[in-house]
């Protein structure tokens, strides 16, 4: 009998283990909204144990008294309508106010005012089914499913979602939120330390949902600078034969339909259609967050999207190998 239990803690704690190890521990947090969200999460988490302990001995205890009232044992009079009206009517509305409370004044903390038009630096983040489509509206930069920030700096982020809602989610950095198509959602970001922080979306948003990752990297303040100073830069001209082949083919093949790459913008009802493919060489990883940025996987990824991703929304594009091959290095040479 009481086997069943124990192996059930056993799992517990390691869960629990596991998800302290893990990249995206929300009770680890790396930023003061994470940090914040993180002290609600155990004033919650306190307050709702001891109500739970609180409740449970008063459960026995009524149980105990109600055996030795049957036999005779235990003859004191309770007003027990009083007791419930005191525990309904007065202690619980008191709890979940005072949390209420709680919780309004941290997400004024980790929110800024819709009025807040400063110099502020933001970052537009909107989500697609299924990546990440990435904005430096103050700096004319637009990128994909790698976030690039200021370590130490509070960033102002501002989410929507293009076709469903997908949630934003950066646990060590931020608490989750919905990016809901239509509406700007407005957030504090701020990493203390430089370092990569793994973010996922959060709300489901069709078969690809569980591939959708993305990365925020925090940089020391020169590294950024060096960093928005390099993006802006216009690709120069390819001098190497494969490279200007493989530029041919991206646009023969019609990649240049869904990609944008500096220089060659997408029109504006167009816009968004696929990720941003100025930097991709750069970025660690491919498809948002599911494969690592590799010749290999980029081309399997070309090949096959859908077998990678389901319901990737980018065809699959069959090339003799030759022009493949002058494609990847094409690509390869987008840092
Ligand atoms: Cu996007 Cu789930």
């Amino acid at each position: 009998m009481s086997r069943a239990p124990s192996v059930t803690a056993a799992q517990v704690m390691a869960l629990m283990v596991t998800a302290c190890a893990s990249p995206q521990n929300a009770l680890d947090p790396q930023g003061p909204s994470a940090a914040r969200v993180e002290d609600l999460w155990w004033v919650f988490f306190v307050m709702g144990v001891g109500v739970s302990v609180v409740v449970s001995l008063l459960l026995l205890l009524a149980i105990r008294r109600s055996r030795q009232r049957e036999q005779g044992r235990d003859s004191k009079e309770i007003n027990g309508t009083a007791l419930v009206w005191i525990g309904a009517g007065v202690l619980t509305p008191i709890i979940l106010f005072a949390l209420l409370i709680y919780s309004y004044r941290i997400g004024t903390e980790v929110y800024p005012p819709v009025d807040d038009d400063s110099e502020t630096l933001t970052v537009e983040v909107v989500g697609h089914q299924y990546w990440w489509e990435v904005r430096y509206p103050q700096h004319g930069l637009v990128s994909a499913n790698e976030v690039y920030i200021p370590a130490g700096r509070r960033v102002r982020f501002l989410v929507t979602g293009r076709d469903v809602i997908h949630s934003f989610w950066v646990p060590q950095l931020q608490g989750k939120i919905d990016m809901i198509p239509g509406h700007t959602t407005r957030l504090w970001v701020q990493a203390d330390e430089p370092g990569r922080f793994r973010g996922q979306c959060a709300e489901y948003c069709g078969v690809s949902h569980a591939l959708m990752a993305l990365w925020v990297i925090a940089v020391p303040e020169d590294e950024f600078t060096a960093w928005l100073e390099r993006s802006r830069q216009v690709q120069p001209e390819p001098d190497d034969e494969e490279v200007r082949h493989g530029r041919e083919v991206f646009f023969a093949a019609g990649c240049d339909m869904c990609h944008a790459t500096r220089g060659a913008p997408l029109p504006p009802e167009l816009e968004g259609a696929g990720p941003d493919l100025t930097h991709l060489a750069s970025r660690s990883t491919l498809a948002a967050g599911t494969l690592p940025n590799t010749r290999g996987s980029l081309a399997g990824w070309i090949a096959d999207p859908k077998g990678i991703k389901p319901d990737a929304r980018m065809p699959p594009t069959h090339l003799p190998s030759e022009q493949l091959r002058a494609l990847l290095t094409y690509l390869e040479s987008l840092r």
